[in-house]
């Protein structure tokens, strides 16, 4: 499928938005790689075909005022059946590159033991129909979806789940490490610690500060022992993926300064101490010691850790933004010690989820990573807004935010390379309007809609802009 739009491309963006693309066309470097990042729950559906296992987010997604509306990824939009009309549309828009990730419960319904080689082919159809239209894949190994046998023997809080990890990393390098060279063991481990273990926003639900902790840890080891896995079946390319989401306060005061520290230390050195440093931060740790908990770490890990990676994914949609005081809102908190902080609510310039707008954010994160990770490559694997889009009355889909959005935040990427920050790529999120977690399916991504009832795909005003930024990319390097 060809995207003939020409016409829909010329008016796909606006005056600022059409300067900045020929700025960042002209201003980043040749070999940038371009592509649109998904994940395995939130686009497949078929969560009972060809043998795969429940996972903890179909169970999460079950339980009565966990989901908006109790809406699950069952159907999702149907990817694992129009996985082929989905590539051709990313080869239409001119993407070089393609994130997704794979669902462990498809390649093991029980989490470890047999392969479950129909789950597996799946996976296999997927990279040779990329490959064939000219995509470069970069597989996830974990965006969330633990089998929910492994769960119930404790999940991340168990050191168990590390080690089952590493043997599934194995059989999915032993099925593809052939044909796919990127490889990310981990997505957003954050998550999966502190929304799904301390706040229980996310699966499973959890919410306990020990089990939290546990699985910061647990999480880490699990990401080296996959790594050694990885390289121990030779596939050369392997990183690991973190939202680095930055703290700030429009208050300079030394309480002020202090909750930085803190949500700073757990949103990003937690993760990128020990991953390229090989210790954890001791304020950090300190931090959880105040309420009694402990990252289990054995005598060997922090090596393992700290191995060696090609690159870190980043992931960064908006700051954090606080300041002291108790928060007058009663939703969980998603830092370990953090009673005494609120999360400034933006009012102004917000996406529609209410996460403020802030490419300038984004600038000081990507300089301060480079600043206090020298010699660390990245690469962008998501960024991205959630706008409301609906199709207008001659069936076009005008995204402005999210064009804006992406605009702003690539420009940041092209001022901080050319001042010689290591970005090799940028993966927007998402291809398409997908399964927003707990927020259901209101909460649209993609720069492709998705009619949730008729499943029609059809690129909004975002992907024609960006397709043609590629294309301009492509013609000035
Ligand atoms: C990060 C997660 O990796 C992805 O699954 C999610 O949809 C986006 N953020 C937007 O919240």
């Amino acid at each position: 499928m060809t995207i003939s739009t020409a016409s829909a491309i010329g008016a796909a963006g606006t005056p600022e938005t059409d300067e900045l693309a020929a700025r960042i066309a002209t201003g980043l470097p040749g070999g940038f790689v371009w592509g649109a990042a998904t994940s395995a729950y939130q686009i497949e559906g078929a969560t009972t075909e060809d043998g795969r296992g429940p996972s903890i987010w179909d169970t999460f997604a079950r339980t009565p005022g966990k989901t908006r509306n109790g809406e699950s990824g069952a159907v999702a939009v149907d990817h694992y059946h129009r996985y082929r009309e989905d590539i051709a549309l990313m080869a239409g828009l001119g993407l070089e590159a393609y994130r997704f990730s794979v669902a462990w419960p498809r390649v093991m319904p029980t989490g470890s033991g047999a392969v479950n080689r129909a789950g597996l082919g799946f996976y296999d159809r997927l990279v040779d129909e990329l490959l064939a239209a000219g995509l470069d894949p970069w597989l996830t190994l974990y965006h969330w979806d633990l089998p929910q046998s492994l769960q119930d023997l404790g999940g991340w809080a168990s050191r168990e789940t590390a080690h089952r990890f590493a043997d599934y990393t194995d059989q999915v390098a032993t099925a593809l490490g052939d044909r796919v060279k990127h490889w990310s063991t981990l997505n957003e481990p954050w998550c999966s610690a502190f929304e799904g273990h301390l706040t229980g926003r996310h699966a499973p639900g959890v919410q306990s500060t020990h089990a939290a902790v546990r699985s910061v840890h647990h999480l880490l080891l699990g990401h080296a022992l996959g790594v050694e896995a990885l390289r121990a079946r030779g596939v050369g390319d392997v990183g690991i993926t973190l939202n680095l989401i930055p703290a700030e306060s429009p208050e300079d005061s030394p309480a002020a300064r202090d909750l930085v520290r803190l949500v700073d230390g757990q949103t990003i050195r937690l993760w990128l101490d020990p991953l390229l440093r090989g210790s954890y931060p001791e304020d950090v740790v300190a931090d959880f010691a105040k309420v009694g908990a402990e990252l289990p770490v054995e005598p060997g890990d922090l090596l393992r850790i700290g191995a060696p990676l090609d690159w870190i994914g980043v992931n960064y949609y908006a700051p954090h933004i606080v300041v002291p005081g108790p928060d007058p809102d009663p939703a969980p908190m998603p830092f370990v010690g953090g009673a005494d902080l609120t999360r400034v609510k933006s009012t102004d310039d917000v996406t529609a989820l209410g996460w403020p707008i802030r490419p300038r954010s984004y600038a000081a994160l990507l300089r301060r990573l480079d600043a206090d990770y020298p010699g660390t490559s990245w690469y962008i694997h998501e960024n991205g807004a959630a706008f409301l889009d609906e199709p207008a009355a001659d069936g076009d889909v005008p995204d402005p935010g999210r064009l804006r959005y992406v605009a702003q935040h690539l420009d940041v990427v092209r001022e901080v390379v050319g001042d010689g920050v290591d970005v090799r790529g940028y993966f927007v999120w998402s291809l398409l309007d997908n399964y927003e977690w707990s927020e259901g399916y209101k909460m649209r991504f993609g720069v492709i809609h998705v009619d949730f009832e008729t499943l029609v795909r059809t690129p909004k005003s975002s992907a024609l802009w960006y397709s043609r930024l590629i294309r301009d990319h492509r013609a000035a390097n």
